[in-house]
């Protein structure tokens, strides 16, 4: 551990890497426009890297490990994006969403945004549309959240509503995203009275297919101002002031922290962890609840005394689902086998799950409201009928809809096809 003082003369800045608790010990800062005064202390999270921007002069104290760093702020983008800020919230505008790539800022940006509007009291409500990097909601889910205070990160807020999309790749569900984030937006002016919502997007943006895809996002969405970052995008969403929407083409901070996979997917565990760990376990009846997803459990049920019978596989639950056979086996079987049950029903495929196949699911419970909660499958017992589930969720699940994402125990994740 190092501490470090600083002194930083009004409209100065330093740029903080890696974790550190800053303490402010005279004056006034701003992180992301949340202001920082004297004997207030915050802790900065080692996978990003943070302004420090004098508001008056100030004398700030950093205790941080080694690996974390002090630089001198030599470009200009914090105070561009400070001075869009307020551009922003002086022609109010109520929905705005934020474009841009991987590590571009959009997650920094639209804290820095929605902290001046907290500064200027307005009610804020942020969307996160970002199903791979959620911030606000569990990975997979799209998510909404308002800010009661100023914050350093989105994943301080908490998430009011939260829908599922059950795939961390956009590219695989871009309409689903889409309804969603217009129900959200339309739920947070109307229901929640937001003077403003903001919408931060994935960072998939380099093909054309994902420009057609956040073309048709804005299309939906209607914001009244589009932030785009990143010189890279620079034109490419300008042709929307056409239509009246402001565009904001904002710089990307040079010295990014950037993450690789691994720190993505480390910070996704993270993430799943933070809504499913020590979760309670619950049971739920299959006769009570709809199954989405997941073809085994939406078919029509087939006695496995009957294929034990006719073909000798001792099948433990098994159903038709089109034209398709869908059985759950103990032990290994052979294709000849399968293909006997297959015939047996004559359909034209018969595909073979083994008992625990839906172990670590990840999947969402529907609400009375359409509100989608987190849980993580621990078995099905196909004898009673009862699916058990990790899940903070305490009431009755009209629905419980499956994901392709399949969790480890320490909650890293794997696509299943
Ligand atoms: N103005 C800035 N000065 C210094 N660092 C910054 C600034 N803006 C963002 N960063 C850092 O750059 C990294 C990427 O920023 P951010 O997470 O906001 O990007 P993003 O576009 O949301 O990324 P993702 O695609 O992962 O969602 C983070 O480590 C963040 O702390
Ligand atoms: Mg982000």
């Amino acid at each position: 551990m190092k501490m470090v003082k600083v002194v930083l003369n009004e409209g100065k800045a330093i740029h903080v890497y890696g974790s550190a608790l800053v303490e402010v010990l005279k004056g006034t800062i701003s992180i992301y426009g949340k202001r920082v005064k004297a004997n207030e202390k915050v802790l900065l999270h080692k996978y990003r890297s943070y302004p420090l921007l004098a508001l008056e002069e100030s004398v700030i104290s950093l205790v941080m490990p080694e690996e974390s760093c002090i630089k001198e702020v030599k470009d200009q983008v914090i105070y561009e994006w400070i001075s869009a800020a307020k551009e922003i919230i002086d022609e109010v505008h109520a929905t705005v969403v934020v474009i841009g790539g991987v590590d571009s800022g959009k997650s920094s940006f639209t804290t820095l945004l929605s902290n001046e509007l907290v500064e200027k009291g307005f009610k804020t409500a942020v969307i996160d549309s970002d199903i791979g990097q959620a911030d606000i909601g569990p990975p997979g889910f799209i998510s909404l959240g308002v800010l009661e205070k100023q914050i350093i990160w989105l994943r301080e807020l908490k998430p009011l509503l939260t829908k599922f999309i059950g795939d961390i790749r956009p590219q695989y569900c871009v309409d689903k995203i889409i309804r969603e984030v217009v129900n959200l937006k339309n739920s947070a002016l109307q229901e929640l009275k937001a003077s403003v919502v903001l919408v931060n997007t994935d960072g998939w943006i380099s093909d054309p297919q994902a420009i057609t895809y956040k073309y048709k996002f804005i299309e939906a969405v209607e914001p009244t101002a589009l932030v785009v970052l990143g010189i890279d995008l620079k034109g490419l969403f300008k042709h929307f002031e056409k239509t009246g929407v402001r565009v904001f083409e904002l710089p990307s901070p040079p010295h990014a922290k950037q993450r690789d996979r691994d720190e993505r997917r480390r910070l996704r565990s993270e993430r799943y962890a933070s809504f499913l760990k020590e979760a309670p376990l619950r049971k739920y009846k299959l006769s009570e609840v709809i199954i989405d997803g997941f073809q085994l459990l939406q078919g029509i049920d087939v006695d496995p005394m009957k294929i034990y019978s006719e073909t000798g596989v001792n099948a433990i639950y098994a159903s038709i689902n089109g034209d398709i056979l869908n059985i759950v086996v103990q032990q290994s079987t052979s294709e000849v086998e399968v293909d006997r049950v297959r015939k047996l029903f004559g359909v034209s495929k018969a595909r073979i799950c083994y008992t625990g196949f839906e172990k670590g699911f990840y999947v969402a419970l529907t609400d009375d409201r359409g509100i989608d909660h987190p849980g993580v499958v621990d078995g099905i017992d196909f004898l009673n009928k009862v699916i058990a589930i990790y899940t903070y969720f305490e009431g009755r699940p009209k629905a419980i809809k499956f994901s392709k994402i399949k969790l480890s125990r320490d909650y890293f994740d794997q696509l299943v096809e």
